[in-house]
């Protein structure tokens, strides 16, 4: 058997040599320093270490370490200079008196900066991965070309903020490693998985710990999609979409969802009611053709009581559509109780009829969606079948009873 410590080696030359790295993370940048946000949390702030983020930023273009710390050591102990276009400086002068905080997006390899309490908004609340990253609205600099000439850029805002700054220093190539494992570790940089012969799919890091959604398509929405697009003509009349948002209506082409309704617990969200789904006197019985559920009810504590209260706020012959993940990593939101199975699923809408339940994945999808791969990036093979002892997803379609008086809560 090999020594420990001949392992540990190997392992170490390859995190310098062999495997490349991605870095994704949103960063908050004060006076003080930075704070990684975690969009599986909403509010979820961690203030890093003031030498981190220059570290994931000399990631941004150079995915090896080694290459990665070469361009660490050029700026090290040296200022920064204004290597920021002038008005990017400007800017950033003016937002940072009034409002002493940027948002700093590196995205797989690009460096975005963005201003505005929408954005700020958007990074605290859960889901600020696709939010800001994908959002038109939030105007932002694309300092990618910055970042890849000077991994500075942390340096530079937080000094635009607080000129007393000190420079980061200088570092041997094992203090740059063993601060690249709290990176991994914190989730805001990630091994490509493609380096599978340094042993990556036993990592205990993931490809992107937000789903996927740093790198594509997550593969639970990849099943959502489908799930939606083969109920869509079903979807009619006054719809209410439980954790949902107004725009879901175009985002999932619910033409015939009208009015659409939207409620949630957090405030933050947007929705157009602000409420816990197990209150039955959040909705008036009877009263909407459809309710949509997607991922909602594992952050339930009592998913029994919620999918009650569908029963009796939807007219007779009203439709449930659900879906809960199976293959998908903890994340709070704001807590995380369960991986409702096919069979658990069947047992919550037992006072339904016409129900049909599918659970979505095989084997690979559900390696693939614990990593957190895209589904682009796994290819349209690995979605032609399901194994329904591997599901990523399980959905419902579930009809309540024409005849049922609405209001009475369904039998235990
Ligand atoms: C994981 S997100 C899913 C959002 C969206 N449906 C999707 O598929 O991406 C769960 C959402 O459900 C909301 N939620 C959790 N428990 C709730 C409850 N008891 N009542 C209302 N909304 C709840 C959360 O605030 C969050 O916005």
């Amino acid at each position: 058997m090999r020594e420990v410590e001949s392992v540990k080696a190997d392992i170490a030359r390859d995190l310098r040599e062999e495997q490349t790295f991605r870095p994704t993370a949103i960063l908050l940048v004060e006076r003080d320093g930075a704070w990684l946000v975690d969009p599986t949390r909403a509010g979820g702030l961690t203030l890093l270490d003031p030498i981190l983020p220059q570290i994931l930023e000399s990631f941004v273009g150079r995915p090896r370490t080694i290459d990665a710390y070469a361009a660490y050591c050029a700026v090290a102990r040296t200022d920064p200079g204004d290597i920021l276009p002038t008005n990017v400086l400007e800017e950033c002068a003016a937002y940072g008196t009034t409002r002493g905080r940027f948002a700093l997006q590196i995205v797989g390899h690009r460096a975005l900066l963005s201003f505005g309490a929408a954005t700020e908004q958007a990074c605290l609340s859960a889901g600020a991965v696709s939010n800001v990253q994908r959002s038109e609205q939030s105007g932002h600099w694309d300092l990618t070309a910055t970042a890849r000439r000077k991994p500075v850029l942390c340096r530079t805002l937080i000094k635009a903020l607080n000129p007393a700054q000190v420079p980061a220093p200088e570092m041997s190539i094992d203090d740059f490693v063993s601060r690249q494992e709290v990176l991994l570790e914190l989730g805001c940089l990630h091994p490509n998985p493609q380096d599978a012969a340094a042993g990556l799919h036993l990592s205990r890091h993931p490809a992107c710990p937000f789903f996927g959604m740093s790198r594509g398509t997550p593969i639970g929405r990849h099943y959502l999609n489908q799930f939606i697009a083969e109920s869509r003509d079903g979807i009619r009349g006054r719809t209410l979409e439980i954790g949902g948002l107004p725009l879901n209506r175009q985002r999932y082409r619910l033409a015939q969802a009208a009015p659409f309704v939207t409620v949630d617990l957090n405030e933050n969200s947007g929705a157009d009611v602000v409420g816990d789904v197990h209150d039955r006197s959040l909705f008036q019985p009877g009263s909407f053709d459809a309710i949509l559920a997607f991922n909602v009810l594992e952050h339930c504590p009592d998913p029994r009581r919620v999918v009650d209260n569908v029963h009796a706020w939807l007219k007779p012959d009203g439709l449930f559509l659900c879906m809960v993940p199976n293959a998908q990593r903890v994340h709070g939101a704001p807590r995380d109780y369960w991986r409702p199975l096919p069979d658990g699923v069947a047992s919550l809408v037992a006072a339904f009829q016409q129900i049909e339940i599918r659970a979505f994945g095989n084997l690979a999808t559900t390696i693939a969606s614990l990593r957190g791969l895209a589904a682009e990036e796994i290819g349209a093979e690995l979605f032609t079948w399901h194994d329904e002892r591997y599901p990523v997803a399980t959905c419902v379609r579930a009809r309540k009873t024409a005849q049922a008086p609405s209001g009475i809560a369904p039998g235990p």
